[in-house]
């Protein structure tokens, strides 16, 4: 039995390809289990409360609540495309998830593991936590590259401390609790220095996006307290059924950014509840964009749909568990893909494939042939099948999915080599060679029974595309289907189409009318090119740009950063504009500035704005646009 989670993400940002790998890794390790006949469940999620969501929200003009549906939305959508199945998708807005951690946080606040008392740290808003002096690097966030800013007040604290000793135990007696092992290493060496006790909430007055602490109204919960307890809610704690059945079977898949809260947050607060520990952390590297920090900023996020649009599902998962050695850093490229999908997939296995099928269809009747004696060659490629699918799941236990792969594809390519070595076309020349050649036949397409069975956690569609064309009709297991010779001679064989399409390297390939192409994907692309930042004229034209007077400015309550316009442009209108730390309300009225006039309405802070003040962001600054003489207002700017 395995209880298998993924982060949940923050609904900051679209998913992305890092997302999608962790998401991904989970999937496969999920297949691999069921192809074992193990009892699975996977589950992924959002976590949609804390500081950075209000942010992005009032930078995407809306409320949070629309803006954690949109983006969870989002997350949920992007998983199918990329043949993502999980059993649950949870989200930390759910009602009975705010209940379990409310139950949660009473149950250790009664039990005294929670006090309250003044703090004063170095607080780094992109972490979402107060940072220690020591993991500074030039007085900066080391991950998000910003000074944190020193915050002083009251807040609730959890005893962290108080467990410090029971984790370090734990860890060391059960070696496989984190791995890969640096990562173990990692969280042993922080834990050398005494740990300081974990600050739980925030105050109301500075956040209200959260679950509030069932014993003071007055603060919401920190967003990682809040954020880990999910993977309890999904399976039902504290009494659904699902939980005493999977909980002592989890194994949570995160990247190494969040390591901290994983290994030293979360097994000390489960031990408070008096939980036991996860069974497994499993942490893999970072992914970069041709050797560059994946940001938005420097505009090179991949995104996983457009991807999947390009490639195909099982090219893009492929390459994915191919090129990153799970616990390292590794680095994504086009080229590199479609170097992969040319010379791995469509070379290697494709022809592979096409070759054995279409030489069956030839000279086999199009039915499994029947095999009679074995040559050592015979054996030998036999024997190489069979034993790749154990070494390979050994490796896929492992998470050394790329390990796995190679392992895979020795045995394609030898059986590619086989098939060189033994010309079957020449063999079908001479009648009385008929039985080598059935023989020859039989022992490719046992292979590639072998191959697909293998390939399917990674590559299920191709390898139910093999199934298909084997005439294999029972769902693949490896219990009872790994050994050599279950192909029944005289099974009718499909002919499918290849496999994999071999690719001009930076072109397109052909767009299939799929599901993955959607309106919303074809708009997106992998890296932006100097054409993608034009607009044409009619794109231009779309928009309805106006001279609007301001008559009447007042800062919206509960806003630092919002201030509700009336403008003139001719008829009157409300505008929220994001420009509240940089001008007072006094000193806009009168103005006459430019707006975006056919923009479609959102409510900000509960008021519905109709339209946006265009103005310029110099060094963090804004300074409103503006006409060199007074026009009428509502005139167009074109
Ligand atoms: N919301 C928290 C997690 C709470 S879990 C109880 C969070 N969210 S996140 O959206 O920032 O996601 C972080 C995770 O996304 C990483 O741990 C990893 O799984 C994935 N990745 C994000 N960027 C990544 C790369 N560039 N490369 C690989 N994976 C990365 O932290």
């Amino acid at each position: 039995m395995t209880y298998i989670t993924t982060p949940i993400f923050y609904v900051n940002a679209q998913p992305h390809l890092g997302h999608a790998y962790s998401t991904l890794v989970a999937d496969v390790y999920c297949r691999f289990k069921r192809l074992n006949g193990d009892d699975v469940r996977f589950q992924t999620g959002t976590d949609e409360h804390g500081d950075k969501i209000v942010q992005a929200a009032d930078d995407a003009g809306v409320s949070p609540k629309q803006y954690v549906d949109q983006i969870s939305g989002m997350f949920r959508e992007a998983w199918p495309l990329l043949a993502i199945k999980p059993d649950n998708f949870i989200r930390t807005t759910d009602k009975n998830h705010i209940d379990t951690v409310q139950g949660i946080l009473q149950k250790v606040y009664d039990q005294d593991d929670i006090y309250f008392s003044q703090y004063t740290g170095l607080y780094c808003k992109g972490c979402e936590r107060f940072l220690t002096e020591k993991e500074l690097v030039d007085g900066k966030c080391p991950d998000h590259l910003t000074v944190p800013d020193k915050i002083s007040e009251e807040n609730y604290f959890f005893r962290m401390s108080k467990y410090q000793d029971w984790l370090i135990d734990h860890i060391k007696t059960n070696p496989d609790f984190i791995s890969p092992e640096r990562y173990k290493n990692e969280v042993l060496s922080f834990l050398k220095e005494p740990l300081e006790d974990l600050c739980i909430s925030r105050p109301t007055s500075r956040l209200t996006w959260g679950v509030p602490l069932p014993f003071d109204k007055n603060f919401v919960t920190y967003v990682w307290f809040d954020a880990l307890i999910n993977y309890l809610t999904g399976i039902g704690y504290p009494d659904g059924v699902d939980f005493n059945r999977y909980w002592q079977t989890s194994e949570h898949i995160i990247a190494k950014d969040i390591l901290k809260p994983h290994a030293i947050y979360w097994p000390t607060m489960l031990k408070s509840i008096g939980i036991a520990p996860y069974r497994k952390l499993h942490v893999h590297g970072y992914w970069n964009v041709e050797d560059t920090k994946m940001s938005k900023s420097i505009g090179n996020v991949v995104r996983p749909a457009d991807l999947v649009d390009k490639y195909g599902v099982d090219a893009v998962r492929y390459f994915l568990l191919r090129e990153m050695s799970f616990g390292l850093d590794s680095s994504f490229s086009a080229k590199a893909l479609v170097a992969r999908q040319n010379s791995d997939l469509a070379n290697d296995l494709g022809n592979l494939f096409s070759r054995s099928l279409t030489m069956v269809g030839k000279f086999g009747h199009a039915k499994v042939p029947v095999p009679t004696d074995l040559t050592a060659e015979d054996q030998e490629l036999a024997e190489a099948a069979t034993a790749m699918v154990t070494d390979y799941a050994v490796h896929m236990n492992n998470f050394a999915f790329n390990k796995a792969l190679q392992i895979i594809w020795a045995v394609i390519s030898r059986a590619n080599k086989y098939i060189v070595s033994n010309a079957p076309w020449e063999l079908a020349k001479d009648p009385a060679l008929d039985g080598r050649l059935q023989t020859v036949l039989y022992t490719l397409l046992e292979s590639l029974r072998l191959i697909g069975l293998a390939l399917e956690p990674i590559m299920p569609a191709t390898s139910a595309k093999i199934r298909e064309a084997l005439g294999v009709k029972i769902a693949p297991a490896l219990d009872g289907q790994s050994q050599w010779g279950l192909l029944e001679p005289g099974t009718e064989i499909s002919m499918i189409a290849a496999l994999f399409p071999r690719l001009d390297s930076g072109k397109k390939k052909k767009k299939k009318n799929s599901a993955a192409t959607s309106a919303k994907t074809k708009a997106k692309k992998e890296k932006p090119t100097e054409d993608d930042a034009l607009i044409s004229f009619d794109d231009f034209l779309k928009l309805d740009l106006r001279i609007g007077e301001i008559i009447a400015a007042e800062k919206i309550k509960k806003s630092d950063r919002l201030l509700k316009l009336t403008i003139k442009a001719p008829e009157e209108r409300t505008v929220v504009a994001g420009i509240a730390e940089h001008y007072e309300p006094e000193d806009v009225i009168g103005r006459q500035v430019i707006i975006v006039a056919n923009l479609k309405p959102v409510k900000l802070m509960g008021v519905q704005s109709q339209g946006m003040v265009l103005a310029a962001k110099d060094n963090g600054k804004l300074v409103l646009s503006a006409v060199s003489a007074p026009v009428a207002a509502g005139s167009k700017v074109s």
